[in-house]
Formats: structure tokens, C-alpha cells, sequence
């Protein structure tokens, strides 16, 4: 099996949990196009989606779901994403695909959130793939002060502006010992909009997907 088939399976066996007329909430990145894909023969049980990326937002329209503003759809039941590293706690790295701003906020916004995933994905300590940073403009130097004094190696992503029209600093060389504490520190550095280690607000469930088959975690 390849790693792009345990993301497929992790996002087949996310389909059980959606509910037939309810909005959804959508994150970003391969595994997710997965599951986007196979919810063509559920649209007519999905009313809406709020989206957390232009990508995702122009692949679900073309599958005829309509996508809504968060703030018109209110409060999510449910929230299916990916993600880059995970624990066992279920505390995630995010924002390989840069989409990490939104993706915090549908997540804080919904009562369950599903991770999808092959199973590469899960580490026995966070920190090996580089913690995305999103930040302001101006403040791009100054967070990257800071963060070296907390022990990473800062690089600006090259080439990449964010949804939101910010760079993006990818944080190297961090063992994450203490993710709801580094996530505190570095969502407090001014100029920064947000860190993508999702502890304070973790998956609730993790799909994962592997030659063994699909695996589910809480
Ligand atoms: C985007 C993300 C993605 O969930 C993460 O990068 C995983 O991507 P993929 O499903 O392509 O492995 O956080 O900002």
C-alpha cells in the first residue's frame, strides 16, 4: 500500500461520521482532496461547507457543494482535516499547506474533529516536521528572533504567501516535549497570527490509515 492509499482509506473510513444534513467543516492538503472526492455520492446529504482553503474551496464547488462563511454557518458538528505530525494525545503539527490560520479557527469552531491520515504521520514525539509559523509581514524577523531564543531554527518559506496574504516560517530542529506550552509561548510573540501545533484544541478522533488497514485513536 502506498502512503497515498492509507490517506484515501483514512478518508473513506471518515465518511461514517458525517451527518446527513448538517454543514461540514473541510480542512486542506492531499488527504482531504481524498475525502472531498468521495463525498460526491453524499452531496445531497451536505448543505454546506465552510472551507479552510481557496484549494479545497474551489474542489468542493466543483463537486456542486455550496461554501459557506463560518460565520453563517455558526457552530460545526463536524471537522475532517489532516495533518502533518501526530501524537498520541491526537496533538497535532499542521500547515504543511500553509492553510493552518483557518484551519485553527473551523477546528475551535467544531464539537468534533476528525483527523485523517496515513499512519507516517504518527510520532512518538512532535517536532521532526518543521512547525509552521504564520506571521505578519512586518513582524517576520522579530518572530524569528524569538523563536531561536525558544531553541528552533526559523526559514522563511520561500515563495509563499498564505490565504491570508502572510508569510510563513517553518520552525526546524524542535523535539516537542510540552505542546500546550509551546503553543502558549509562541502563540504570545508578537506578530504572530498562528503556530501550527494544534495541542490546546486537539483532533478527537484520528483515522489512520496503513498496509494493516485503518485504525482509529482517541
Ligand atoms: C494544511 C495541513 C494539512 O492537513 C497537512 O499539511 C497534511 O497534508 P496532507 O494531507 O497533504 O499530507 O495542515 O495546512
Amino acid at each position: 500500500m502506498t502512503q497515498d492509499e492509507g490517506k484515501r482509506e483514512a478518508a473513506r473510513a471518515a465518511l461514517k461520521y458525517l451527518r446527513p444534513g448538517e454543514p461540514i467543516g473541510i480542512g486542506t492538503g492531499s488527504t482531504v482532496n481524498h475525502f472531498i472526492d468521495l463525498l460526491a455520492p453524499h452531496k445531497s446529504d451536505i448543505p454546506a461547507a465552510v472551507s479552510s482553503s481557496e484549494a479545497s474551496t474551489a474542489r468542493l464547488k466543483a463537486l456542486g457543494i455550496p461554501v459557506v462563511d463560518l460565520n453563517e454557518a455558526g457552530s460545526l458538528s463536524l471537522y475532517v482535516d489532516g495533518a502533518d505530525e501526530t501524537n498520541r494525545h491526537l496533538q497535532l503539527i499542521k500547515g504543511g499547506g500553509g492553510a493552518l490560520t483557518r484551519e485553527k479557527i473551523i477546528a475551535a469552531a467544531s464539537r468534533m474533529f476528525v483527523c485523517i491520515a496515513d499512519e507516517s504521520k504518527l510520532v512518538p514525539a512532535l517536532g521532526k516536521f518543521p512547525l509552521p509559523v504564520e506571521v505578519l509581514p512586518m513582524a517576520r524577523s522579530y518572530v524569528a528572533r524569538e523563536i531561536v531564543k525558544l531553541g528552533g531554527q526559523p526559514e522563511l518559506r520561500a515563495g509563499f504567501t498564505t490565504d491570508n496574504g502572510n508569510p510563513i516560517l517553518d520552525i526546524h530542529g524542535l523535539r516537542i516535549e510540552k505542546p500546550l506550552e509551546l503553543e502558549q509561548q509562541i502563540s504570545m510573540i508578537a506578530g504572530v497570527v498562528t503556530v501550527g501545533l494544534f495541542a490546546h484544541r486537539p483532533a478527537d478522533l484520528l483515522i489512520l490509515g496503513g498496509p494493516k488497514g485503518v485504525q482509529e485513536l482517541k
